[in-house]
């Protein structure tokens, strides 16, 4: 199992480009299930939750063809419409391919995701809103069936509680359903907003995406498209804070500065300089103490809970207290006891982690529990003392596109070692 071996110390320097958005490119991959046509995607990063999605994508039928960073898939027919188990005990992401896979073949199966890591992960707002387009479910044996043998038929469909994935499995449902879908409450995520343009582009017609209230008219069959996916906003915010907390001066290109608002406000309360210098292109640099900063995760354009533990392991050399407070997800903080090993004073109290800073971090043997977890513990390894050895490096390998090879490439001292 590989590792990373980190010894901290290094300011970065330097440029650090922002690959595609992970969690864009796993809906658009859902997407082409909606045509028998080929849907060709540009910029897919090239990371395992994405080779998993490839995988799953073989699996129900479709061909997938991978030229660098570009996916083209055809899914002609779908001979086995289903996520088996296997997939998404790996990736619970593949939930996604029950609103398409139901709306083109009438029939999904996909395996019920049990907890993981962060949380309990359920996929119960899915299933209901599937439900309410007029889909009939069935649970046994640890897999949903959802059937819609006649078409799905358009509906007012409100959400509960705001979700990211749920909104984009219907929205993908409905692009093939009878008549109108209105969706509200749904998540603003630029992500959403993504996966709608290539909706467009293939032919469904939508309106409102990236609001809370989203239109769907349903059309007979949509047709293949060409499509860029939009740059990684947590990649890039992880980068803006890797730049932060080694006091480094970094550009980090490739990015959507719109999409980072909520985690560049806060830098800049940090103490942090974050400049445009233009529409992709952010300049980081600190060189004085850090501010102990307060967060607070939200649905966008609120603080996202995917820098969340990011931002704490800033926060442990800033000076003060800072309180972090994790609302989208309940059990989001498995890499406070890892940071503590390191040095970081963090207190837990139920859905929130007050941070004393500074504290000195120093080199440890540690464990990345979840993909973002790792992240932290990455960005915390950079500015401790010694050599920091993290265990499970799988994790970040879920989302972070060769990132050892990219901190290197700024001047950080990390190797991956078996
Ligand atoms: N929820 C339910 N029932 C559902 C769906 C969600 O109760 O059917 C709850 C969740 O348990 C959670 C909250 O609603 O408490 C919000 O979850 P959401 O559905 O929005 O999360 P998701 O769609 O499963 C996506 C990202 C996550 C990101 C969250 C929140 C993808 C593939 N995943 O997950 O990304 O944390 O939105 O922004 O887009 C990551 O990349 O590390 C990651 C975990």
């Amino acid at each position: 199992m590989d590792r990373f071996l980190i010894r901290g110390g290094q300011r970065l320097h330097g440029t650090l480009n922002t690959s595609g958005s992970k969690n864009a490119a796993l809906p658009a991959l859902a997407a082409c299930l909606l045509t028998a046509d080929p849907v060709t995607l540009e910029g897919i990063p090239n990371v395992r939750d994405i080779n998993t999605m490839e995988r799953l994508l073989a699996h129900t039928g479709a061909t997938v063809k991978r030229e660098g960073h570009n996916l083209t898939v055809a899914a002609h027919e779908l001979s086995k419409p289903e996520a088996p188990y296997d997939v998404v005990k790996t990736m619970r992401a593949s939930s996604l391919v029950l609103g398409p896979l139901v709306a083109r073949a009438g029939v999904a199966r996909v395996s019920m995701p049990g907890g993981c890591a962060i949380g309990a992960r359920p996929i119960n707002l899915h299933v209901t809103a599937l439900e309410s387009l007029g889909a009939t479910t069935h649970q046994d044996h640890g897999y949903i069936e959802a059937r819609a043998k006649d078409g799905l038929r358009g509906q007012l469909v409100t959400f509960d509680k705001i979700t990211v994935t749920g909104t984009e499995d219907l929205m993908m449902a409905a692009t093939l359903a009878h008549g109108e879908t209105i969706i509200e409450n749904a998540a603003r995520e630029p992500e959403v907003e993504d996966v709608a343009q290539l909706l467009t582009k293939m032919g469904a017609k939508i309106t409102g995406a990236g609001t809370s209230t989203i239109r769907v008219q349903g059309v007979k069959r949509l047709h293949g498209a060409t499509h860029r996916i939009i740059p990684d906003r947590i990649e890039a915010g992880t980068f803006l804070i890797a730049a932060a907390i080694t006091a480094g001066e970094v550009r980090v290109t490739g990015c959507q500065p719109l999409h980072l608002g909520a985690l560049i406000a806060k830098l800049r309360h940090a103490g942090v300089t974050v400049t445009e210098e233009n529409a992709d292109t952010l300049l980081v640099s600190s060189n004085g103490p850090l501010r102990s900063t307060d967060i607070t995760t939200e649905e966008h354009p609120g603080f996202p809970t995917d820098l969340q533990a990011q931002f704490m392991a800033l926060m442990t050399q800033a000076a003060g207290i800072s309180f972090v407070k994790e609302n989208i997800f309940e059990n989001r903080f498995m890499h406070a006891p890892e940071l503590a090993r390191m040095g970081a004073n963090i207190r837990i109290d139920g859905r929130q982690a007050i941070v004393a800073g500074a504290t000195p971090l120093s080199g440890a043997q540690v464990m990345a529990t979840d993909l973002r977890a790792s992240a932290s513990l990455v960005l915390a390894a950079l500015v401790a003392k010694g050599e920091t050895l993290i265990d499970r490096v799988y994790h970040i390998d879920r989302g972070y596109e060769r990132i050892e090879e990219k901190l290197q490439g700024a001047g950080a001292d990390i190797t991956r070692v078996a």
